[in-house]
């Protein structure tokens, strides 16, 4: 060995010689789950392998979230923790993403200044470039990267891909126009070829995700007035692909068009989250949601007169400034007119910088909790009711999980979980499967 490569390689520490092993703590939303993903595939293209014990791990990345006061809590907490891990060895590598740093960067590096790398949730697609930089300075040369197709026999059956970033609403109350910026669409090609990748790797099922993902539209329209409802059909034509579902429309966009498609296309599912927020006009019209209690119903009433099975459920935020009793219970009212299958429901929380922010925070924190858990147990006792109302019925289930030899559990079109007990079920195969029984929000049945 010559002394320059004598040289070369003592600059490399020792970690360089075995494979690097990473874990990852995602906060948030599924937006924020398949960033995740796709920063696991740089790291795995890497040589990375990933390890579930923190102690063992070699690069930790937390993928953060800013959307509530208490996301920004837990996002602290977990890098402050991290703090004698990183402090153990140097040369471990802490990675901090997502909305939170896009938020509060100088938070971040002021209070955790033993993070390595800090990338914002509008950089995540420049993590590969960052991280490379990042791991070059460190170790040297870093450029080993595995061939893609290693990634092949490791993908799981339900897979995410997101189609737009960032959002063009301005509800009063909320963050993600500041952290995620305006609306931003991958070109229809792109998923196209994404979508069709992921299945050949095995993937059945596929989530498009967005902040309000039916408003999509191609950067490079192919006709003007394609949309959502076009990628749509064009996606219920990939082979071997059995469901499509899609997080988070919004109710703007519910039209005559993407009604009649969700029917026409048969792997596209039977249900939809579609968050209304508040049931009262007021609080709609003071959070600027951009619809009505009444063009909110319509929605549904549309969806359901072309889908006649759809599950629909949503979000709801209690305690916006302002909210009166009276205003709350035309929520619950909401609830009763919309027949909802489940919800989330959140306490309003104020965000620096958001529009609501100037505005008293005046529902105190009991109340808060009173109107959520009201809410909950409203929304609860509904979808029980439909659970039930399902016994008897025949139901195609998609199975993805396996437990034990013969406990398999999956999903219907319409989204409730089914519990089968039976040796032998194929995961990604769907099987016609009687309901027998509810047990809370789990469906039990036996194949027909
Ligand atoms: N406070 C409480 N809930 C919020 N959400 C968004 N911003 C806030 C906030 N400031 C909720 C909305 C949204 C979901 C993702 O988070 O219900 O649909
Ligand atoms: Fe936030 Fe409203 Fe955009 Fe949803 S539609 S991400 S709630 S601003």
């Amino acid at each position: 060995m010559g002394t320059r490569e004598m040289e070369e390689k003592s600059k490399q520490p020792e970690i360089k010689e075995r494979k690097l092993k990473y874990t990852i703590k995602t906060f948030g939303c599924q937006m924020n789950v398949a960033d995740s993903a796709e920063m696991e595939a740089h790291l795995i293209k890497r040589g990375f392998i990933f390890t579930p014990e923190r102690e063992g791990a070699d690069l930790i990345l937390v993928n953060t979230c800013t959307i509530r006061e208490m996301a920004d809590h837990k996002a602290f907490s977990f890098v402050g923790k991290l703090k004698p891990w990183k402090e153990a060895d140097a040369s471990r590598v802490l990675v901090v993403t997502g909305c939170g740093v896009e938020r509060d960067r100088k938070k971040f590096q002021k209070r955790f200044p033993y993070v390595d790398l800090l990338v914002g949730a509008k950089d995540i697609q420049s993590f590969p470039e960052l991280l490379d930089r990042h791991l070059k300075n460190r170790f040297g040369r870093f450029d080993d990267i595995v061939p893609a197709g290693i990634l092949d026999g490791n993908v799981e059956m339900s897979q995410m891909v997101t189609i737009m970033r960032g959002c063009n609403y301005n509800c009063t109350y909320c963050v993600v126009p500041t952290v995620r910026g305006r609306e931003i669409y991958e070109p229809r090609e792109k998923i196209l070829g994404e979508v069709r990748e992921k299945v050949a790797q095995g993937a059945r099922e596929i989530w498009l995700l967005g902040q309000t993902v039916n408003s999509y539209k191609p950067p490079d329209p192919p006709t003007d007035d394609y949309d959502f409802s076009d990628l749509l059909t064009e996606l219920d034509q990939v082979e071997g692909l059995k469901r499509i579902r899609f997080a988070s429309p919004h109710p703007f966009y519910v039209t005559e068009k993407f009604a009649r498609t969700m029917a026409a296309c048969s792997k596209v599912c039977e249900h939809i989250h579609l968050p209304v927020q508040s049931g009262s006009n007021r609080i709609l019209s003071a959070m600027k949601r951009n619809y009505t209690r009444e063009t909110f119903l319509a929605a549904l009433d549309l969806l359901r007169k072309h889908v006649p099975n759809i599950s629909i459920t949503t979000d709801f935020i209690v305690g916006f400034p302002g909210e009166t009793e009276k205003e709350f219970k035309e929520t619950l009212s909401l609830v009763e007119a919309a027949g909802l299958d489940s919800s989330f429901c959140f306490k309003y929380s104020p965000r620096p910088g958001t529009p609501a922010w100037e505005l008293k925070d005046d529902v105190p924190n009991d109340e808060k909790n009173r109107r959520v858990n009201l809410l909950l147990e409203l929304t609860e006792k509904e979808g029980r009711e439909k659970a039930r109302a399902l016994v008897g019925s025949h139901q195609e289930v998609l199975i993805s999980e396996s437990k034990g030899e013969d406990i398999f559990r999956g999903k219907t079109k319409s989204s409730w979980r089914v519990r089968i007990k039976k040796p032998g079920l194929i995961l990604g195969e769907v099987y016609e499967v009687g309901i027998k029984s509810t047990h809370s929000r789990e469906l039990h049945g036996e194949l027909v």
